[in-house]
């Protein structure tokens, strides 16, 4: 019932997907990381990944821009195939996207207007100062840090550092924004202002947005959709509700924040270990 539920969620979104992954399977030497996945993201939408650290998410989001290829499958931008594209196609692609990579920092070198232009400036040759300006002003002001354009990074508390960062991914006003982890290692408080940010960006730019976080309070908060990966495989898609009263194990120990067997294994294991290290010494 649920999976069918799961599929049916899968298929409905193809109509009108921005992005679509069709079939893809990555892997690194022997570890396959994606086990032949197909996701349509849905135009406008929030889609939130969730799942297990090193589940394969961060790899999953690098692929819908393309900064991964597949091994087998296929990427697609607005029904354009883009796996197959050149870095400098590519890069033409990626000016309709913003993107928030995990520890994505700030260059800490160049001002807070300097990096809100950086990625202007890397697809435009500027010749309006001032409208370039106005552009830094506006970005920043949509993050609540209009005024703070000349201050350097390492001035900027973590939650701010985060700000110029989503104002940097929105420079170009994109259709698309990937965010990996945004609230990671804010406190809670600050973790809603960037929950918050992403609404706004969302209703005020109308754009598709693409989360991955481990936060399930930011999930619950900002998704439309919410996919779990687990062993290379998308084990559930649909609402928030959806995901609530999932009846696969692996999807109630992850919201709940429960070790599943696997862990639980590893750590018995562990404990065995560091027995037989104190052992022989202390019977010695
Ligand atoms: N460039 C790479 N070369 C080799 N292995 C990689 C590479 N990138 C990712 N991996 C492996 O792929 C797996 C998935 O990594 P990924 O970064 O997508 O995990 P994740 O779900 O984002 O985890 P986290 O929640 O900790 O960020 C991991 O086992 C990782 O070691
Ligand atoms: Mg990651």
């Amino acid at each position: 019932m649920a999976e069918s539920e799961d599929k049916k969620q899968e298929q409905g979104g193809q109509s009108d997907g921005v992005l679509e992954i069709k079939n893809v399977t990555k892997r690194f030497g022997p570890h396959v990381v994606l086990d032949d996945v197909s996701l349509t993201i849905e135009k406008g939408k929030t889609t939130v990944v969730i799942g297990p650290s090193g589940c394969g998410k961060t790899v999953l989001i690098k692929h819908l821009i393309v900064l991964l290829r597949p091994n087998a499958g296929e990427v697609y931008f607005k029904k354009q195939r883009i796996d197959h594209l050149s870095e400098s196609e590519l890069s033409k692609i990626r000016t309709h996207y913003g993107f928030l990579f995990q520890g994505g920092a700030l260059f800490d070198s160049l001002s807070v207007a300097e990096n809100i232009m950086f990625p202007i400036r890397q697809h435009y040759k500027i010749t309006n100062w001032s409208e370039a300006e106005e552009v830094v002003k506006t970005k920043l002001a949509m993050v609540g840090l209009d005024g703070f354009q000349n201050y350097y990074p390492a001035n900027l508390s973590g939650g701010q550092r985060k700000r110029v960062a989503l104002a940097r991914a929105v420079a170009l006003n994109p259709e698309v924004i990937l965010y990996d982890e945004p609230t990671t290692g804010l406190d809670p408080i600050r973790s809603d202002v960037i929950n918050e940010l992403v609404l706004k960006l969302q209703r005020e730019l109308g754009v598709t947005t693409v989360v991955v976080t481990h936060d399930m309070t930011s999930a619950y908060k900002i998704a439309d959709r919410i996919i779990m990966l687990h062993n290379g495989k998308i084990v559930a898609d649909g609402d928030a509700e959806h995901i609530r009263d999932h009846p696969h194990p692996v999807v109630q120990q992850f919201i709940n924040g429960q070790v599943g067997e696997d862990d639980l294994a590893v750590l018995r294991m562990s404990g065995t270990i560091s027995q037989a290290q104190f052992l022989p010494r202390d019977f010695e």
